[in-house]
């Protein structure tokens, strides 16, 4: 029977409301093909909808988007709002708010994509770096005394519980299984200081790891993983880490995979709603310009549809954005596509309907 699916868009702030659009047009092209349906229902969230009416993100919102399938984000952040209100009021506490425990983040050289690393092809920068998305520094924890005053005192403590740290690692070792790749299993953390928070990890990681004797499981602390992630990529099939880590870490590893116009992310809640968002910000400089490249969005698009179960068409769009990228496009990494976001768009659905 063919489904039906309800997707909340939240188009955000900046350039996120074109590269959604985009992700959009290649989501019912790919889905009037194969005969399933997308309702799309937009909420204008975001900067510019705060300064107009001081809501950040109302409840009943909350409620609304508890009753969808999904959730396609394209950017959160807006130069004329302090950092942190629309950060945390967003984008962390839908996060939080939906339990979406995994941040997922494939780092993949596409062919005819330029990767800053000298020596370096797609063969070599193909891995998945699995960030826990609800713990870590990110969980609030901590406060302020004497602000302001010589005395001031700040707190910020990063939280990380068995069940939280258990639930990620035990994810990743599923996702290495499923990948089939390089079947190795990397730890990022930092063992040799923060020998409370990575010693849990640590254990845990060992733990769970018994029960997957076909995964391979190496360790990295994180500076150092910064140094491999750019000298040795080959040597990585998935990531696993936590909030912090792991925010730093795919930043790096946007740029060696050609840059935040093709960086793709999940936020998993495997058990329930999930979120959808190129990993890239709302660039304000740019927005309106129609310069962004649109293939982060679309590929986001591309692993929501896997993870409600359309992975023939996810796969499809995958294919048109493999093609679009190694034939079409010039020079992203540069930021120089030769296209339009817009016909960036029309490349990739396209494709799909000619295929
Ligand atoms: C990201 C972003 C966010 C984060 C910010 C905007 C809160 O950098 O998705 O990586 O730190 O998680
Ligand atoms: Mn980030």
């Amino acid at each position: 029977m063919p489904k039906d699916y309800n997707i909340s868009v939240i188009p955000g702030d900046g350039t996120g409301p074109e590269v959604v659009a985009e992700g959009i047009k290649v989501l019912k092209t790919v889905s009037e093909k194969f005969g399933f349906s997308l309702n799309f229902n937009h909420y204008d969230l975001g900067g510019e909808h705060y300064m107009a009416s001081g809501e950040i993100l109302p409840d009943n919102t909350l409620d609304l988007l508890s009753k969808t399938d999904a959730i396609y984000l394209g950017a959160i952040g807006h130069p004329d709002v302090k950092p942190g209100i629309l950060e945390k009021g967003i984008l962390l506490k839908l996060r939080f708010y939906f339990d979406q425990y995994i941040n997922l983040r494939p780092v993949k050289l596409y062919e005819g994509v330029q990767t800053p690393i000298k020596g370096k092809g797609p063969e070599d920068i193909d891995f998945v770096v699995v960030r826990e998305n609800t713990e870590g520094l990110y969980a609030g924890a901590g406060g302020c005394l004497k602000r302001g005053t010589p005395d001031e005192v700040a707190i910020q403590e990063s939280i990380n519980t068995r069940k939280g740290v258990e639930r990620c690692i035990r994810y990743a070792f599923e996702c290495c299984r499923k990948r089939n790749k390089r079947k190795k299993l990397t730890l990022c953390g930092k063992t040799n200081v923060l020998t409370f928070a990575f010693d849990l990890w640590e254990r845990a990681f060992n733990e769970v790891g018994e029960e997957y004797p076909d995964i391979e499981t190496d360790y990295a602390h994180v500076d150092a993983i910064c140094m491999w992630m750019v000298k040795n990529p080959e040597w990585f099939d998935v990531i696993v880490t936590d909030n912090m880590f792991g925010d730093i870490i795919t930043d790096l590893g946007a740029m060696i995979q050609g840059g935040m116009g093709i960086a793709a992310g999940a936020n998993i809640n495997p058990e329930g709603i999930s979120m959808f968002e190129p990993i890239g910000g709302s660039a304000p400089k740019y927005t309106g310009k129609q310069i962004i490249n649109p293939i982060a969005a679309i590929s986001s698009a591309q692993i929501m549809l896997e993870t409600l179960g359309e992975s023939t068409a996810s796969s499809l769009i995958e294919e048109g954005v493999i093609k679009v990228l190694r034939d079409d496009l010039k020079d992203v990494a540069a930021g120089k596509m030769g296209y339009t976001t817009q016909e960036v768009g029309d490349l990739v659905a396209d494709y799909i309907v000619g295929n």
